[in-house]
């Protein structure tokens, strides 16, 4: 979703302006722009496009000497994508860019219009920009605060005054900026992505805190107008991991990446006694102690690992789990209490809907969890403990190896659920880990069936529509493959429970609406056959994805992909790297921009 970035410091702010919106390109996008201070005037180039397109028109009018500025990539949430509409905005004595929503601009801009105050743009953002520029009498912090006082909804804005070309300013409340700097200058992004080549450590100013940037340095002002010190963190990421490093795409690139991800997730956690323990993360086992009842929260296909998360905690700790769509949770009036422990899971950390849900949680006063891959991002510090995931950075928009290690994360969660329970003893918990400790292999395992999956993905390119298969974990593995693929592809397919189907949806099954049935669950597997003959009878192409050794009678699939899977359990670490193989060739087999696929954002900060 939108991406901010601001330089001050020694050297030409447009270059570092534009390599780090480059670096926020992955977020999604569909404009962008930048603005430079100089001592007489401020810049500002825009356009309804790439940031290579910005980089030209900026490079045609001069990149100019400026030290100080501020830039954006717009995903467009009020007004079309028009060179107008993007950012930065500027009103008056004001330039500014945003991520978030004003929720209140419509009241305000009747306020702006009532001073003689027209918008050129459809956007609150310059609505935002208008406030602040009518509270404007030369003292920028005094001007800002009384802008965040009018404004309701979320906000990370920096900001520039034309009479004050040397500084910038920021601010947040709900919408994710870092802050950094070195001997060049200070910056200010959306994440740490564009900062990985510069700097080793970050801060992120607190909500309702000021950030005033020079080249010498920052302050922080708190609400009181007290300076404030900030707490840095260490960027543990290198610039390498989130470089393409040979591979055509960020998505293949992630989804090899998935063996190392699991092992770095699991190795901290694995105690001396070969145990699961979270003492390294500081989450006490007390804290899982006479937990009554979980509530998993998530969006997307972090909602998908709590599926995977809710069976393997009621399996192993008998207690009742849920599992809530983020964006549905705060508006279903949850019952919450100090038994409940809520986990909120969350590559980014940023994701709005599942903040929200977050803040709920600790409202009502139940425990939380979050199982969080960006370190330091709101989520992480804003839930009561945090479990990290050790995927390193996730690019494309398309989520791979966050899933599988939120899986394992779960997983591990399970583990210390269940140890209240009087028949999970040292023997259970020991194998319960030697389990986990496959997963890496698993995962190695399917990578190289790599050939075959994308062979299978030509007989898909071609169809209109899908239906995704699987009983139990098989369910919720088919919602995950089901999603990948319509993401990337824009191929539309449903997923379904492969025993709901026929009370309904199997209307839509015909010769022309491939199946992928994904069987690897024992349990289930005389059912789940049962359920493939059921489309096959009525014409369906059966791409079958199961387990090695299970091979199904002559003609029921027009395809047969055998994972490695020794236990049902231990499945989706195979299965999600052959789902995701799969839904990534075919959308290459279509010619699509696999990384940034249309209208998706990677990091979805408005609710
Ligand atoms: C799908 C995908 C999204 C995210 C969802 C939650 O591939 O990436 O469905 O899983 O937007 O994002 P996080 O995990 O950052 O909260």
């Amino acid at each position: 979703m939108c991406g901010i970035m601001g330089y001050v410091g020694t050297k030409p702010a447009a270059p570092r302006l534009l390599e780090g919106l480059s670096r926020l390109e992955y977020r999604g996008y569909d404009s962008a722009g930048i603005a430079l201070a100089g001592e007489r005037e401020v810049r500002v180039f825009r356009c309804a496009g790439k940031v290579a397109e910005l980089a030209d028109l900026v490079a045609a009018r001069g990149m100019g000497t400026e030290t100080a500025g501020i830039g954006h990539t717009r995903w467009a949430t009020h007004g079309p994508v028009t060179e107008g509409n993007a950012h930065p905005h500027r009103a008056g004595h004001v330039t500014l860019v945003h991520n978030g929503i004003i929720e209140n601009y419509a009241a305000l801009e009747q306020e702006m219009a009532a001073l003689g105050r027209k918008p050129l743009s459809q956007t609150d953002t310059e609505i935002a920009a208008m406030v602040l520029d009518a509270a404007y009498g030369g003292d920028p912090v005094t001007a800002i605060r009384r802008m965040m006082e009018k404004l309701e909804g979320s906000y990370a804005m920096a900001i520039l005054f034309d009479d004050k070309p040397g500084t910038l300013y920021a601010v947040r409340r709900g919408s994710p900026l870092v802050v950094s700097g070195n001997e060049e200058g200070t910056w200010i992004a959306s994440d740490i992505t564009p900062l990985l080549a510069h700097v080793r450590r970050y801060f992120v100013p607190e909500e309702g805190q000021i950030l005033i940037a020079t080249a010498t340095g920052t302050v922080l002002v708190d609400a009181a107008g007290s300076v404030a010190a900030p707490r840095w963190l260490p960027i543990d990421w290198d610039d390498a991991s989130a470089q393409k490093d040979g591979y055509p795409h960020f998505m293949l690139k992630e989804i090899m990446e998935q063996p190392q991800a699991l092992w770095k997730t699991l190795q901290p956690r694995l105690g001396e006694d070969g145990c699961v323990s979270f003492s390294g993360d500081g989450i006490p086992s007390a804290f899982f102690r006479k937990c009554r009842r979980v509530i998993i929260t998530a969006c997307g296909t972090a909602m998908h690992a709590g599926l995977l998360g809710k069976i393997a905690m009621e399996r192993m700790a008998r207690i009742p789990v849920t599992v809530e769509i983020a964006s549905e949770f705060r508006y279903a009036g949850p019952i919450l209490d100090a038994d409940t422990l809520v986990i909120v899971i969350s590559q980014s950390g940023e994701t709005a809907d599942s903040l929200a849900a977050l803040r709920l949680a600790k409202e009502k006063g139940a425990r939380t969890l979050s199982v969080v891959n960006c370190k330091g991002s709101s989520i992480a510090r804003e839930s009561q403990y945090v479990l990290y995931t050790h995927a390193g950075p996730e690019i494309a928009v398309a989520s791979t190896k966050a899933f599988s290690v939120q899986i394992l994360a779960l997983y591990m969660i399970a583990d210390q659920l269940a140890l209240g329970r009087g028949d999970y003893g040292p023997a259970q918990r020991l194998a319960w880990a030697q389990s986990l400790r496959r997963a890496e292999a698993l995962a190695a395992r399917t990578l190289r069936l790599a050939p075959q999956i994308k062979e299978a993905a030509r007989e898909l390119k071609d169809a209109e529509n899908l239906f995704y298969i699987g009983r139990g974990m098989d369910s919720a593995m088919a919602s995950e493959g089901s999603l990948k693929l319509k993401e990337i592809s824009y191929i539309h397919s449903e997923a379904y429970p492969a025993g709901e189907l026929k009370h309904g949806a199997i209307s839509l099954v015909t010769f022309r609406v491939p199946v992928v049935a994904i069987a690897t669950q024992e349990s289930v597997r005389v059912k789940m056959l049962s359920n493939i003959r059921e489309v096959r009878a009525r014409g369906a192409r059966v791409l079958l994805i199961t387990r090695e050794g299970w091979q199904p009678e002559e003609g029921l699939c027009c395809q047969v992909m055998s994972l490695p899977a020794e236990e049902d359990i231990l499945a989706p670490f195979s299965v999600a790297v052959a789902l995701q193989l799969l839904a990534y060739y075919t959308a290459v087999e279509r010619g699509l921009p696999v990384d940034q696929p249309r209208n998706l954002a990677k990091s979805v900060t408005v609710e």
